[in-house]
C-alpha cells in the first residue's frame, strides 16, 4: 500500500535527504504536503518534482512568491505557523516527517501527536523543549515517534523486541565536531568557517556548530531521555571520531549491542520511513577492513556545552526550553561573528542562572520560557558586544 508523508523543513540537509530517499524507494511513497521556512524558490522546484497537496512557507511574503510561482492549479499553498501545524495534522499524510530546525518545530510536533500522527523525528529541539509535557499529556508514546537522529535511530533499533526493565545504559556516540582535542584558550580564537566544517557529516548550519560545541549530543542526551523512557544516569556520551558505531544499548548481562553503518543519514531517514520494514537503499556498504574503533571520554571542560544541557535535564521544567532558546540566539550570534565560539556557553549558562524555573510547566509556559529566553540571550550578547539591549 501507498505510504502518505508530509514533509516539514523539506529544503534543508534532512528535508532534501528525505526527498531523495522517497524517490529512490519509488511508487510504495507518496508526499503528500511539503513546508519550509522562506526559501521559495526551492520548494517551487520541490512542488513541481513532487505536486504535493499542499505547500507552506511560515514566510507569508514568500508563500505569496511561491502561489505565484506555482500558479492557480498547483498544491493549496498556506502560510504562517497555523501553516505549518496544518502541514503536520494533514488528513492525507501516514508518516509527518519533522525535519525543521529549532524551536520551529515545537508546536506542529505537539498538533501531530494530538492528531494521533505517526511521526518521523530529526527535529531534537522540540522534544528538549517539551519532552516532559508531552509526556504527562500521554503523547509520548514509543510507537509513534521513530527517531531520524542517527544517534537515537541506532537505539531504537538495538533496542528492538528487547524488554525495557533489561537496559542497563545506553551509549550515545559523539565524533567530537571539528576541534576535537583543542583547548579553550585555541577555541577562543576560532572562526564561523572553520566551525562550519564537520569532520564526517553534511548537516546545517545550527547542527553543524552545535555538534563543534557539543550543545547538539547535549540535546541528544535529552531526546534520547524522553523516546527511551530513560533515566540520564543510564545515557552516557562517549567520543567515538570514526562515526562507525552510531550509538549502542548496554543490557544488565553486560552483553552491549552497537549499530554500525557508513556515515550518511539517509540511512535512518530510510528506516523511519519503511519501518517496520527494510528495503534496498541506495547508501553505499560499508568496508569494515582495516576500519578501526576508538572510544573516549567526552572533555567536558574545554565543552562546557554538554554539562549545560546535563545540568538542564536534571533540572527539568521550563529549564530545557530555556537552554535550547539561549542555544538558538548564541549560535545564531556566533555564525554572524558578533560573539566567539567560547562565548556561546557563557551566554547559555548566564541565561539559565537568571531563569526562574517552573517545574510542571504548561505548554504556554514552554513557549513564554523560549521567548524569554531569546531575549534574555540577545540582551546578554548585546552587553558582551558592547551594545545597549
Ligand atoms: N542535518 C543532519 O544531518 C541532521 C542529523 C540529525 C538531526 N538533525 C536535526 O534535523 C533538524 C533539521 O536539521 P537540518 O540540518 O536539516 O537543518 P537545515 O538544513 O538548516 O534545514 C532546516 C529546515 O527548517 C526550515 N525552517 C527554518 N525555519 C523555519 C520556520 N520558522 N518554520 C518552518 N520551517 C523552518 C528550513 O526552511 P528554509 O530553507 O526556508 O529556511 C529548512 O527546510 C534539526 O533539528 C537537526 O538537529 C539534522
Amino acid at each position: 500500500m501507498e505510504k502518505k508523508i508530509a514533509l516539514l523543513g523539506s529544503t534543508g540537509s534532512i528535508g532534501k535527504q528525505t526527498l531523495e530517499v522517497i524517490e529512490a524507494l519509488g511508487h510504495d511513497y507518496r508526499v503528500v504536503a511539503l513546508t519550509a521556512g522562506s526559501s521559495d524558490r526551492l520548494l517551487a522546484e520541490q512542488v513541481k518534482r513532487f505536486n504535493p497537496e499542499l505547500a507552506v512557507l511560515t514566510d507569508h511574503e514568500a508563500a505569496e512568491r511561491l502561489r505565484k510561482k506555482i500558479g492557480e492549479n498547483g498544491s493549496v499553498v498556506e502560510s504562517g505557523d497555523q501553516g505549518q501545524i496544518m502541514a503536520a495534522t494533514w488528513p492525507t499524510a501516514d508518516l509527518v516527517v519533522m525535519a525543521q530546525v529549532g524551536f520551529s518545530g515545537f508546536r506542529p510536533l505537539v498538533a501531530a501527536l494530538k492528531d494521533g500522527k505517526m511521526i518521523a523525528l530529526a527535529n531534537k529541539e522540540s522534544l528538549v523543549i517539551g519532552g516532559s509535557i508531552l509526556k504527562r499529556m500521554g503523547l509520548l508514546d514509543r510507537e509513534k515517534i521513530l527517531p531520524v537522529d542517527s544517534e537515537h535511530s541506532a537505539i531504537w533499533q538495538c533496542l528492538e523486541g528487547s524488554d525495557p526493565k533489561t537496559v542497563a545504559r545506553i551509549y550515545l556516540t559523539a565524533s567530537g565536531g571539528p576541534f576535537y582535542g583543542r583547548k579553550r584558550e585555541d577555541l577562543n580564537l576560532v572562526t564561523p568557517d572553520q566551525a562550519l566544517q564537520h569532520p564526517n557529516w553534511q548537516m546545517g548550519k545550527k547542527i553543524t556548530i552545535d555538534s563543534a560545541t557539543m550543545m547538539n549530543k547535549g540535546l541528544e542526551v535529552i531526546e534520547a531521555k524522553w523516546l527511551f523512557d530513560l533515566s540520564l544516569d543510564q545515557i552516557e556520551v562517549i567520543i567515538h571520531r570514526q562515526s562507525i558505531v552510531h550509538s549502542m544499548v548496554e543490557y544488565i548481562d553486560g552483553s552491549i549491542l552497537a549499530q554500525m553503518g557508513v556515515a550518511d543519514m539517509r540511512l535512518p531517514i530510510q528506516h523511519a520511513l519503511t519501518y517496520p520494514d527494510r528495503k534496498i537503499s541506495r547508501v553505499e556498504n560499508f568496508n569494515p577492513f582495516g576500519k578501526k574503533l576508538d572510544f573516549f571520554p567526552p572533555d567536558r571542560d574545554n565543552f562546557p556545552c554538554l554539562d549545560l544541557a546535563y545540568r538542564a535535564a536534571y533540572l527539568g521544567g521550563t529549564m530545557p526550553a530555556v537552554l535550547n532558546g539561549a542555544n538558538e540566539v548564541a549560535v545564531a550570534a556566533f555564525i554572524e561573528n558578533r560573539i566567539k565560539f567560547t562565548a556561546i556557553p557563557q551566554v547559555i549558562e548566564e541565561v539559565m542562572d537568571g531563569h526562574l524555573n517552573i517545574d510542571s510547566p504548561g505548554l504556554e509556559d514552554v513557549v513564554s520560557a523560549d521567548q524569554w529566553s531569546r531575549h534574555k540571550a540577545a540582551g546578554v550578547i548585546d552587553q558582551q558586544t558592547g551594545r545597549m539591549s
